[in-house]
């Protein structure tokens, strides 16, 4: 028997990437979800899940460490930003060296920095014609889409017949892939070593 990790899910959307997650990775991890919208989608879909919820402002996040204590309460061991769009305070950082794993949907360094995510992300891609998109899962630093790189993977465009809108849809179907890999990956490197 394997210890469990205790895995932070930061999510602020419709979820889709959270949720591959958890239905990949129920045996390996704990989840408990963090959200800083008290509206999103994502919220419910957990809920119906039975997972912890954990919901925060602006103010508690910048201006309190109540997101810290919870998590150290929690002794959570890895945190993932799927479709977390703040940046994280430097002492959040600071705690968690190589623990915190962001996806963004473009190759880094390209269509990365504060504004580009989402929708903005892939309309840019189309209008500069791109002949390839992909998607980053990079660890976190202080600055916005500039950790270190796991893996990218890319996906080839062509013009008839992308859109903005297909290349939304080829982006995520490589993020649903290729993120629980990833976090599988740190699991297995980080909690089957050293147990009997
Ligand atoms: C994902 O496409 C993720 O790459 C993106 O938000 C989306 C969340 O979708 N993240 C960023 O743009 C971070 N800069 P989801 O809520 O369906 O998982």
């Amino acid at each position: 028997m394997f210890p469990k990790a205790k895995i932070a899910l930061f999510a602020s959307g419709s979820g889709s990437n959270a949720l591959k997650i958890i239905e990949h990775l129920q045996k390996e991890a704990n989840f408990i979800l963090f959200c800083n919208k008290a509206q999103a989608p994502v919220i419910e879909k957990c809920l119906a899940l039975g997972i912890e919820t954990v919901v925060f402002n602006r103010n508690d996040f910048y201006q309190t460490q109540v997101v810290e204590k919870y998590l150290a309460a929690r002794q959570i061991d890895l945190i993932v930003l799927a479709g977390f769009l703040w940046l994280l305070p430097p002492t959040l950082i600071a705690q968690y060296p190589k623990r915190i794993i962001n996806i963004h949907p473009s190759l880094l360094p390209q269509y990365g920095g504060k504004g580009m995510y989402g929708a903005h992300v892939h309309q840019a891609v189309f209008e500069a014609a791109e002949a390839q998109t992909g998607i980053t899962i990079h660890f976190v630093n202080e600055k916005y889409d500039e950790g270190e790189i796991i893996l990218q993977k890319s996906v080839s465009l062509s013009y008839p017949p992308d859109t903005p809108e297909t290349i939304a849809r080829k982006v995520q179907i490589l993020e649903h892939q290729y993120f629980p890999q990833v976090v599988a990956q740190w699991i297995s490197e980080n909690f089957t070593k050293d147990v009997e």
